[in-house]
């Protein structure tokens, strides 16, 4: 039997290069902190188990590793003091049972993109190698600040060198370590046991255990990926933005080659689980994000932030739409300029024109609420018109309630629903109506005030202002 895997994400650092506050495993690529990519890559593996090492901004780490590690089935181990690669590996290890007799794979949190693919590779070879200690390393034309591999004569690993460790000669090295490591967990417990801090910076490099390895007589071996982008290690805000155009680009490739028409690719911001069906067109200037699905024929005109939305064939998204966590069906009308928030759900064939907000809202086929309207928590059925500045009244400063109105429905410009309040099927609204109690099917509802006429009160009014009209200015 394949012996288990476990594995550890080393996430403790502060990433002094990025020069940022923020632990470098939180920054963003394509919408989400780069340690989510990957502890997807992990998924596959189903390590178990799953370790993340925090340290600077641990409980920011943490919440994103319990966040974004598959079924949240993950440890946090705490690195206390960020000493270097070696010590957080050693944090890691703690979190390990001690009877855990599986390998251990050790990923620096800094390679977003990574694949699972490749790890199985390298697992798999690890195994028929029969090594007692693996890493990955990968050929670059400049190698910058990676650290390089280096061999004897006969080609065989001798050790890690860091690049600020390193001589000219060691620099000039193609081969880089990609910082993914596999052992059995009694080796790596021994080894990094070993580890010292006697190199430039005062800190335990994880990358010695292949120097202390090879002292014991150990069999180590190194992958050498054919692919080096995916194990690109991001160090810098520079390399984070480089690799944010990288991904989508790829993701525009992949959209285009799949009928989808982008009118201007340095605008469109795509992420990369969206998807969008043939002939559909991206507007100038749109993001669209998270597990947001697209339907084909769909038209976003431009200026939008859409993110978990899905979006029915032949929709029209008109300028400056926000929707978040929503359901839009087939054929509908949205914008320009309206904010559909969490939980909105059109049915289909509807208009949201603009000004109109949208929250927990559920919309029959057909209903239409074409401008300036305030829509929350609220039920409404097929085929209703939704009149100019209906406001669902549904918040009394504890709670939120519900607004129901059924179907066909005329709800006059101007009117307000004071929820907890139904309204039938085949009501109608005279404009300006307060609602605050049920209506029911096929009434007519109206709450003026009766219109009273004062003839020539204007020139009254004015006369006892100095005849002064309020253009003339009031000083
Ligand atoms: C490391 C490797 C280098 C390799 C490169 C690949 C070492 C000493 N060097 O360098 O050989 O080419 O990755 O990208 O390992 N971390 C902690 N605690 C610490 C220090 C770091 O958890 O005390 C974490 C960081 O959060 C990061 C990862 O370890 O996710 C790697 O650290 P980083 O400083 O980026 O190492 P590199 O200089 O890139
Ligand atoms: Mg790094």
């Amino acid at each position: 039997m394949e012996p288990a895997v476990g594995a550890i994400v080393l996430a403790a650092g502060r990433g002094t290069r990025m020069r940022s506050a923020r632990a470098k495993v939180l920054h963003e690529l394509g919408g989400e902190p780069m340690i989510a990519r990957v502890l997807r890559a992990l998924a596959p593996l189903a390590p178990a188990p799953l370790v993340v090492v925090a340290g600077h901004q641990g409980d920011e780490v943490a919440a994103a590793a319990r966040r974004f590690a598959p079924g949240g089935r993950v440890e946090v181990a705490r690195q206390p003091t960020q000493r270097g690669t070696g010590d957080a590996a050693r944090c890691g290890l703690e979190a390990f049972a001690p009877g855990f007799a599986g390998d251990v794979l050790i990923l620096c949190g800094d390679l977003p993109m990574i694949q699972p693919a490749a790890l199985e590779t390298f697992i798999a070879g690890h195994r028929r190698a029969r090594a007692d200690l693996s890493f990955i390393s990968a050929m670059l034309d400049d190698a910058g600040g990676y650290g390089r591999v280096l061999r004897d004569r006969a080609g065989a690993v001798v050790a890690i060198v860091e690049a600020r460790d390193a001589s000219p000669a060691e620099l000039a090295l193609g081969e880089i370590n990609t910082g993914v490591y596999l052992a059995r967990a009694a080796v790596l417990r021994a080894a990094l046991a070993e580890l010292r801090p006697d190199n430039a910076p005062g800190e335990y490099y994880l990358t010695d255990l292949v120097a202390i390895a090879r002292r014991h007589g150990l069999a180590v071996w190194a992958w050498r990926a054919p692919d080096a982008s995916q194990f690109a290690g991001i160090n810098s805000l520079k390399e984070l933005a480089a690799m944010e155009a990288e991904i989508r680009a790829a993701v525009n490739r992949r959209l285009m080659e799949a009928g989808v028409t982008i009118v201007d690719l340095a605008t469109a911001y795509i992420g990369e689980r969206v998807e969008i069906g043939r002939d559909s067109v991206v507007g100038p200037n749109v993001q669209i994000l998270g597990r947001s699905k697209v339907g084909e024929g769909v038209r976003i005109e431009g200026t939008a932030y859409l993110r978990d939305v899905e979006i029915g064939d032949g929709c029209h998204l008109k300028i400056g739409v926000r929707a978040e966590e929503c359901r839009i069906g087939p054929h509908c009308e949205i914008g320009p300029f309206a904010n559909l928030r969490t939980g909105t759900e059109l049915e289909g064939h509807n208009r949201v024109g603009n000004f109109v907000e949208t929250k927990q809202a559920r919309l029959g086929r057909g209903t239409k609420a074409s401008h300036l309207s305030y829509l929350g928590d609220t039920v409404i059925g097929r085929e209703t018109n939704i009149g100019c500045g209906v406001i669902t009244v549904n918040y009394d400063g504890y709670d939120k309630h519900l607004t129901q109105i059924g179907s066909r429905c005329m709800i006059g410009c101007d009117t307000q629903l004071v929820a907890p309040v139904k309204v039938g099927d085949d009501v109608y609204v005279a404009s300006g109506t307060t609602i605050l109690r049920e209506v029911p099917g096929g009434a007519l509802c109206v709450s003026h005030h009766p219109q009273k006429i004062k003839p020539g009160w204007t020139a009254e009014w004015r006369r006892r202002h100095g005849g002064r009209t309020e253009a003339d200015g009031s000083e």
